[in-house]
């Protein structure tokens, strides 16, 4: 079968990334979590102390760039690639809160952008990858054959993120994890740079009221049409 891109934007906690892992497993395809890029550098910027809720060296993350090394490993326990912030795995480190909180803020950051954005063209040179993110249709595969655009309310999508962290043991109200969904859906559409939109040619799919399946299944319709 012929190899293709495919691209999966959308807001964030509308399941990107599952849908992401299926069709990839199912297709032998690459899986990149490009999410996970902007999570690391956020969390090289705390790490740093060039963040916080006051205060925002941007100077210093900017000059600090060409030292962040970011890699896929994959993992074949879990079925994918874990996120390395130099050398280390950040897998788990990265979906916190405090992460979740400021790395919209450090996706603003054009130097930021164009060095994801390079390094996710490269891992995507050879096809046959599904990638998602904010940006994949607009700016990193504008050529990408299949685009897909995922929504769903943000009280759905807060109740997901809500129940994924209270698994995970983490101590969250819902009302703090529905504020960063809208603050998250706020900043993504209304950055300057590669601002959240829907590409002209991408497939929309909300997924407030469908299953899992439900939404793979149309997806691996609409992969095999091509
Ligand atoms: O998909 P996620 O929630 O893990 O993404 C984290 C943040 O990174 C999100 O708020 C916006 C930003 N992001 C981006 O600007 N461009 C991408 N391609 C992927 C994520």
């Amino acid at each position: 079968m012929k190899k293709i891109t495919i691209a999966i934007d959308g807001f964030s906690s509308t399941g990107k990334s599952t849908l992401a892992k299926q069709l990839a497993k199912h297709l032998g395809y690459v899986f990149v979590d490009t999410g996970a890029m902007y999570r690391a550098v956020t969390l090289y910027a705390i790490q740093n102390n060039y963040i916080n809720l006051e205060y925002f060296d941007t100077e210093s993350l900017k000059a600090d760039l060409t030292k962040i090394k970011l890699e896929f490993q994959f993992n074949p326990e879990l079925g994918f690639a874990e996120m390395y912030l130099n050398n280390k795995n950040v897998e788990k480190e990265i979906r916190t809160i405090e992460v979740s909180n400021f790395v919209s803020k450090v996706a603003e950051i054009s130097q930021v952008r164009a060095k994801l954005v390079e390094q996710q063209k490269e891992m995507g040179k050879n096809k046959a990858i599904v990638m998602d993110g904010r940006d994949i249709g607009t700016v990193v595969f504008p050529d990408a054959e299949l685009k897909i655009f995922m929504t769903a309310s943000a009280q759905t999508r807060a109740q997901r993120r809500f129940d994924e962290m209270v698994s995970k043991g983490e101590s969250i109200s819902f009302e703090e994890v529905l504020k960063n969904v809208q603050e998250r859906d706020y900043i993504d559409t209304h950055r300057e740079d590669s601002p959240l939109v829907m590409a002209h040619n991408a497939i929309e799919i909300d997924n407030s009221n469908i299953t899992r399946e439900e939404q793979f299944q149309i997806v691996l319709d609409l992969v095999n049409n091509i």
